[in-house]
């Protein structure tokens, strides 16, 4: 186990009952904050994208849920608009129902439960980042999807936190951030949140991990995760599952990292999640650019599920679910409670 402080990247900031989101839409190049003064804001920013990753839009819910008692606003059109910002990430409605069921409307409590919220966010990192660098071997290689690092957290991050403290534990030898298309999160946020730390990694296509795999370069494929049902289905950014059904194939290890508060045990098993359908334009168009044929039909569901079989590890901050399964989900949330 190593020391670890949270990366010097940060997403989301809480000044003066004010909510600054870091947009990151528009990163790398541009490091733009948006202020948000109400829920209603907040919803839009999360519908947007100006903030993204499961963990992190379940504490910029609670923070737009905060600032709207500050305004006097109504709760419950306050829960019912936030709430229908995003689909997938369970962590938007676990931090809302934290939120609701504190049964106040006192804007001092709820500032102190977003905050409280925020904060135990990156300590769950750190500890999950602890828990999943354990299991690493000395120089592995490591290939890894979408952005799961500070930007989509509290700070430090789920996969890129296990990453992260297994490069500060000097495990690793080498990163593959897999660009992420349509929404470019590896190419954008990844790469560059890999850059502020130093570490040694690549940039790769999507459509280049089989190859790498193939050719023996990667050892782990390691991931973040949206919602995860009571058998240890996961729903994760699109392109996750045929990266579990590639390192299977490959004899790769597959690792999902994830805070207890991604788990929705009210769902049986992955084919209930509901998947968000994104805009058509992500993938007909770059930047505004339009790329394919005008009015040419595209189909982007934002994320997939991928089966627990194809997964040899969950990490969380109560520590790991090996072979995940209804029984090892069920028995690593009964030992974190009994703690
Ligand atoms: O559409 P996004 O960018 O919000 O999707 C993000 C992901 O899929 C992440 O892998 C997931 O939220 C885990 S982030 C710690």
């Amino acid at each position: 186990m190593s020391a670890q402080s949270p990366s010097r990247v940060n997403a989301i900031e809480w000044r003066n009952n004010r909510l600054y989101l870091l947009d990151q839409r528009i990163l790398p190049h541009e490091q733009v904050w948006i202020e948000c003064t109400s829920a209603a804001d907040t919803a839009i920013a999360i519908r947007d994208m100006v903030v993204r990753g499961a963990p992190a839009i379940g504490i910029t819910a609670a923070y737009g849920y905060a600032l709207e008692a500050l305004r006097g606003g109504d709760m419950t059109e306050t829960f019912r608009v936030l709430a229908a910002s995003r689909p997938t990430a369970v962590n938007l409605f676990w931090a809302l129902e934290r939120m609701a069921t504190l049964g106040t409307t006192d804007a001092a409590s709820l500032v102190a439960e977003a905050i409280r919220i925020h904060e135990e966010d990156i300590a769950a990192n750190l500890a999950m980042g602890n828990h999943g660098a354990s299991v690493m071997p000395e120089g592995v290689r490591i290939y890894t999807h979408c952005n799961t690092g500070a930007l989509a957290t509290g700070g430090h991050g789920t996969a890129l936190g296990v990453i992260r403290s297994a490069w500060n534990d000097g495990k690793v030898e080498q990163v593959y951030a897999g660009e992420t298309r349509p929404w470019l999160q590896g190419a954008r946020l990844t790469a560059w949140e890999l850059q502020q730390d130093n570490i040694t990694a690549s940039l790769v296509c999507d459509g280049a991990a089989a190859q790498l795999f193939r050719q023996g370069k990667a050892d782990w494929v390691i991931v973040g995760a949206d919602r995860i049902t009571a058998n240890g289905d996961v729903a994760n950014k699109i392109g996750t599952y045929s990266l579990a059904v590639l390192a299977r194939h490959h004899g790769m290890k597959f690792m999902v990292a994830a805070p207890l508060s991604t788990f929705d045990l009210s769902l049986s098993s992955g084919d209930q999640i509901p998947i968000e359908q994104r805009p058509m334009s992500e993938v007909t168009s770059i930047k505004g650019i339009q790329i394919a044929p005008h009015e040419f039909p595209a189909i982007n569901p934002s994320f997939d599920v991928t089966p627990a079989e194809l997964i040899d590890v969950i990490a969380t901050e109560a520590g790991l679910i090996h072979n995940p399964s209804k029984e090892t989900v069920a028995a690593l949330f009964a030992r974190a409670r009994a703690e």
